[in-house]
């Protein structure tokens, strides 16, 4: 008599050929059905590897060659005699603008740059600053320049206009710089970018630019 506990055993010792052959046929169906898959297991991943390694060339080259926008800041902006009541016929803006390519390995050529003066939104003057020039990477352009007589357009009325401002202690103006761009990637020109900077200065009663607007990177864009 056999417990009940040695009962599977006992089925398969009775039946030991089934067993193997069941176990053949399964491995041998295994093999055949694995080559394949397995082979283009191998090949998928290979080809996910060398994607994978490909994207992240292409990430690192990315990051190194990605154009960054050139950075303007004013470093001075002044308006003599501008505390002076009838100061206004013989007006002048005098300004400096630091123009930085922060670029590691990319040139950039501007076109002619124009500089445009606006106080409360109105264009009250401007020039044309400089012939096209190419800044080298890691390299600064001054942009200086004075604009007077037929560059500034400054009626009485605008003058008074500055003395109620500067009873508040300042006077905002926006200098806007805006030149065609190209980014130069060793041999590779991008193509033309219009840019603009927009610089708000404010000036104080001894016609100087205030400490807080000294310096400050200008908001850049492209259109
Ligand atoms: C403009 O500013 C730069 C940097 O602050 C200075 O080196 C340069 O002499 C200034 N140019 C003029 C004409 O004031
Ligand atoms: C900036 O450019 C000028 C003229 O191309 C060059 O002489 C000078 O060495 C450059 N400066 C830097 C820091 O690369």
């Amino acid at each position: 008599m056999h417990s009940q506990g040695q009962l599977p055993v006992h089925t398969n010792e009775e039946d030991p050929q089934f067993g193997r052959h069941h176990t053949r046929h399964y491995y041998m169906r295994r093999v055949r059905e694995s080559l394949p898959a397995r082979v283009s297991k191998v090949v998928c991943g290979t080809f996910v590897t060398l994607l994978l390694i490909t994207g992240i060339i292409v990430f690192v080259l990315w990051l190194s060659l990605r154009p960054h926008r050139p950075r303007f800041y004013v470093g001075d902006f002044s308006i003599p005699g501008l505390a002076q009541p009838n100061g206004f016929a013989n007006a002048q803006v005098i300004f400096n603008v630091t123009d930085r390519n922060p670029n590691q390995h990319i040139g950039i050529y501007y076109d002619a740059m124009q500089v445009t003066l606006y106080y409360q939104d109105q264009d009250i003057g401007g020039a044309s600053l400089l012939f096209p020039f190419y800044q080298g990477s890691k390299n600064t352009t001054v942009l200086y320049g004075v604009l007077s007589g037929a560059t500034l357009t400054v009626s009485n009325q605008r003058w008074m206009d500055f003395q109620n401002d500067l009873a508040q202690g300042v006077v905002v103006f926006r200098l806007q710089l805006t030149s065609t761009i190209r980014f130069k990637v060793t041999t590779w020109d991008s193509k033309r970018h219009k840019m603009h900077a927009n610089c708000d200065v404010g000036v104080g009663p001894d016609g100087s630019i205030l400490a807080i607007y000294r310096d400050k990177k200008c908001p850049t864009y492209f259109t």
